[in-house]
Order: structure tokens, then sequence, then C-alpha cells
């Protein structure tokens, strides 16, 4: 599966404003937190910064693994930042393992965010994998699976957006949209890699 440009500067251009948007919550200022979680978050200020600060990481490197440019001129930063780009999947992962179960909008939402950071942590644990075994081609295809996944983020902001100007009930929506903002990336991401055959 080969990014067109367009493609990939869309992707860096959202993906870079939504790590960007997160850090408002560096300063744990609550009048900058979601207004709706405002008192969940201040309970869990150890979790939400620990999901933040790896999933803001992650969001941000993550676009440019699929610089085929970056990629060919300078491996070694390629590997650097693939290195961060996990770390902040693990970290941001872990962090998210721990909210889903005070995610606002109910079991439903919190199913739903809960298989999202588990479907996270191990597309990029079988990404690394099969890396270190130097299966390039199925390294490729479980980085894209796992960007996918951390695009989610984008994905779930672009959604409440609409929910917004639609003016739809925003507790059900919210619900839904914890799951439609990874199944449908992930869908994608899988028929997109599926297509060439496997080579070690
Ligand atoms: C892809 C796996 C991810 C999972 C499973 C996940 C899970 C969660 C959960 C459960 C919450 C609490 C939601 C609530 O209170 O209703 C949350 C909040 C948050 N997450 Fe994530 N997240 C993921 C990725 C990301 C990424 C890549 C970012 C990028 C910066 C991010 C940024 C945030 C922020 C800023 C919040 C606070 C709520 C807000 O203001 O929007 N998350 N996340």
């Amino acid at each position: 599966m080969r990014i067109t440009r367009a493609g990939w500067a869309i992707m860096t251009l959202f993906s870079t404003l939504i790590a960007l948007l997160a850090a408002r919550y560096a300063g744990f200022d609550p009048e900058a937190f979601f207004t709706e979680q405002r008192a969940t978050y201040l309970a869990h200020e150890l979790p939400l910064g620990v999901h933040i600060s790896g999933a803001a990481v992650a969001l941000a490197v993550g676009p440019w693994q699929f610089s085929d440019r970056l990629r060919r001129r300078s491996p070694r930063w390629h590997r650097r930042l693939g290195v961060t780009y996990l770390l902040g999947c693990l970290v941001g992962g872990i962090g998210a393992l721990l909210l889903a179960p005070v995610a606002y909008g109910g079991v439903a939402a919190r199913l739903g965010f809960a298989w999202l950071g588990l479907a996270w942590l191990i597309t990029g644990g079988i990404g690394l994998r099969m890396i270190l075994q130097r299966r390039i081609d199925d390294h490729r295809r479980w980085m894209v699976r796992s960007f996918a996944l951390t695009f989610a983020a984008v994905t779930l902001r672009l959604m409440l957006v609409a929910v917004k100007v639609a003016d739809l009930d925003f507790h059900t929506s919210y619900a839904v949209i914890a799951w439609l903002c990874w199944i449908p990336n992930l869908a994608v991401a899988w028929w997109f890699t599926r297509l060439r055959p496997a080579r070690r």
C-alpha cells in the first residue's frame, strides 16, 4: 500500500493538530478539560497525564513513519522515530486502559475504548515483533493497522464536531462514536494491507 502525497499531507496535518490540541492538558488546568468529564479527570489525573503524554507523541510522530523519502534517506531516523512511536503507544495505551472504565457515555463507550486500547497495544506489539524478525512487509502491515487505530483520536474528534453541528444527543452519540472512531479505520487499513503477499 502506498499513500499519495496529498493523503499523507492531510493525515499529517490532522494528526499534528489533534496532538497540539491535546497539549492543553499539559498544565492540568480543569478549565481546559472535556467539560462533561471535569470532575472525573480531576480524580484521575495520573492515568490522564500518562495517557495523553504517550498518545500525543504517537500521534505526532506516526505519520512521519509513512514518509518514503524520510525512510529511504535516513533509516536511522526511521528506527528512532519508530521506537518513540511504539513507546508512545505503550504508555498511551496503558493510560487508555486505565481511563476506559471511567469514560463518558456509559458502559457501551467504556467497552469501545477498552477494545480500542487493547487493539492498539496488540497491533503495535505485533509490528515490533515483525521487524525484530526482519519481516519487513508484515511489519509495514501491522504498523499501518496500528496507526489506523492511533488516528481514531482524529476521527473521534471530527465525529464529535459533526454531532455538535447536527445537534444530536451527545451522550448516545458519544457511545456510538467510541466504536465508530476506530472500527472503520481498522477495516480500511486491513483491506489495503491484505492485498500484497507477505515477503520474509
Ligand atoms: C487509540 C487509542 C486510544 C484510546 C483507547 C483512548 C482512550 C481514551 C479514553 C478512554 C479517554 C477518556 C474519555 C472520556 O473521558 O470519555 C481518553 C481521553 C483523551 N484522549 Fe485518548 N485514547 C486513544 C488515543 C488518543 C490519542 C492518539 C490522543 C492524541 C493526543 C488522545 C488524546 C486524548 C485526550 C486529549 C483525552 C481527554 C479528552 C478530551 O479532551 O478529548 N487519545 N482517551
